[in-house]
C-alpha cells in the first residue's frame, strides 16, 4: 500500500525582514518539499516579512512583547503555534531570548539559523567579528534550539569565502545567500529524517550494540546484531530496509512466537508487520519510518529479543547489574 504523502507542518518565527522565512517559504512551495508552512509569527506586527507571508497566503500571527513578561510572551506565541497544529518552529531572524519552559516544549522540534560557523561567533555582531579575526570564511549553521543562547546540536553547516575588502555588510549578504540555501535543504532533512534509512539505522545501531556483548554482522545484505562471540554469537535483531516490496523500515525482533506475533500484527498493523521468509519463525518487523516512534519502546524490544537468545551466563551479569 502506498504511503499518503504527508508533509510535516512548521510554523517560522521572525523578527524583520523575513528573507530565510522566504526561502523556507517557496522552498515548500515544491511539490516534493517534506515540509509545509503552516503560520509565521512576529513579536513585531510591523515586520516586513508578515506582509510577504500573507500576500502568499500563509496565516501570519503577531504579538508584542512590550510591556509583557517574557514567559507570558512565549506563552501567548506558543498558544498560536499549537492552534496552527504546527510540529516543528523554524526561528528566523526571531530576535528574542525564549524561555527555558518555551524552549523546552519544543526540544528537538525547534530549529534556528545563525550567521557564523558555530561554535564560533555565538550572539551579535558575527560578521564584523569573523572579519576582525582575520577568518578566511564566514558562514552559516542551523542547529536545534536549547535553553543556551546558538548552542544546540549542529544541523548544518555552509561556509563562504571571505573576500578582499568585505565590510561586515558585504559579508553578512553574501551569508544570507549561503543562508537561502541551507536553511530549506537541512530543514528538509530534519522532518524527514523518520524516513531515512541511514538516521534509523544509526539510532537501531546504536541501541543495539549498547546491549552487553554483542557486535553487529551483514545478514543476506541486511546490518544485523548479535549477541555473543564472533564465532557463536546468534543473531537478535535485523535491519529491514523496504524488503520484499513492503514500504516499511524497522527493525526485526524476537517474538513469544506465531500467537503473538500474528496479535501484534492484528491489533496495531501501523506499528507491527510479519516480515517475509522471518515471520514464519517468529521474528515481527517493528515500523521505524512513521511519526512518533517511542523509542524507549524500541530498545524494550531489542532487550527482550537479546535475552531471548543471549547464553544465561551474559543475561545473568545484565540481572546482577540491574539490582544495583
Ligand atoms: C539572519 O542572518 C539569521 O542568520 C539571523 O538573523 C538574520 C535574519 O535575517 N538569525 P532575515 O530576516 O531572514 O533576512
Amino acid at each position: 500500500m502506498a504511503k499518503a504523502p504527508s508533509r510535516a507542518k512548521v510554523a517560522i518565527l521572525i523578527s524583520g525582514s523575513g528573507t530565510n522565512m522566504a526561502a523556507l517559504l517557496y522552498a515548500a512551495k515544491h511539490p516534493e518539499c517534506p515540509y509545509e508552512v503552516v503560520l509565521v509569527g512576529s513579536n513585531d506586527p510591523a515586520a516586513a516579512g508578515l506582509q510577504l507571508a500573507k500576500a502568499e497566503g500563509i496565516a501570519t500571527f503577531a504579538h508584542p512583547h512590550k510591556g509583557m513578561e517574557r514567559a507570558a510572551h512565549d506563552a501567548v506565541m506558543d498558544e498560536a503555534i499549537r492552534a496552527a497544529d504546527a510540529e516543528y518552529v523554524a526561528l528566523a531572524g526571531y530576535m528574542r531570548i525564549l524561555t527555558p519552559e518555551f524552549v523546552a516544549q519544543w526540544e528537538g522540534r525547534m530549529l534556528n539559523i545563525h550567521p557564523s560557523l558555530l561554535p564560533k561567533y555565538k550572539g551579535l555582531h558575527t560578521h564584523e567579528r569573523a572579519l576582525a579575526a582575520g577568518d578566511s570564511h564566514g558562514g552559516a549553521s542551523v542547529h536545534l534550539v536549547t535553553a543556551e543562547l546558538d548552542d544546540g546540536p549542529i544541523l548544518g553547516q555552509m561556509s563562504v569565502a571571505i573576500i578582499p575588502g568585505d565590510s561586515a555588510d558585504t559579508l553578512a549578504a553574501r551569508v544570507k545567500f549561503a543562508e537561502h540555501q541551507l536553511y530549506p535543504t537541512i530543514l528538509s532533512d530534519y522532518v524527514s529524517r523518520y524516513d531515512n534509512p541511514d538516521w534509523l539505522l544509526a539510532k537501531v545501531e546504536a541501541l543495539a550494540l549498547a546491549l552487553p556483548e554483542t557486535h553487529a554482522r551483514t545478514s543476506h545484505g541486511s546490518p544485523g546484531f548479535r549477541v555473543g562471540s564472533e564465532k557463536t554469537g546468534k543473531y537478535f535483531a535485523y535491519f529491514a530496509d523496504q524488503h520484499h516490496g513492503s514500504d516499511a523500515i524497522g527493525v526485526l525482533v524476537k517474538t513469544g512466537g506465531m500467537d503473538e506475533l500474528e496479535t501484534l500484527c492484528e491489533q496495531q498493523p501501523d506499528m507491527y508487520w510479519k516480515p517475509a521468509f522471518y515471520g514464519a519463525s517468529g521474528w515481527v518487523g517493528l515500523r521505524l519510518n512513521r511519526p512518533g516512534v517511542d523509542w524507549d519502546h524500541v530498545r524494550e524490544w531489542l532487550e527482550r529479543s537479546w535475552r531471548a537468545v543471549a547464553p544465561k551466563s551474559v543475561t545473568k551479569l545484565m540481572d546482577v547489574a540491574a539490582e544495583f
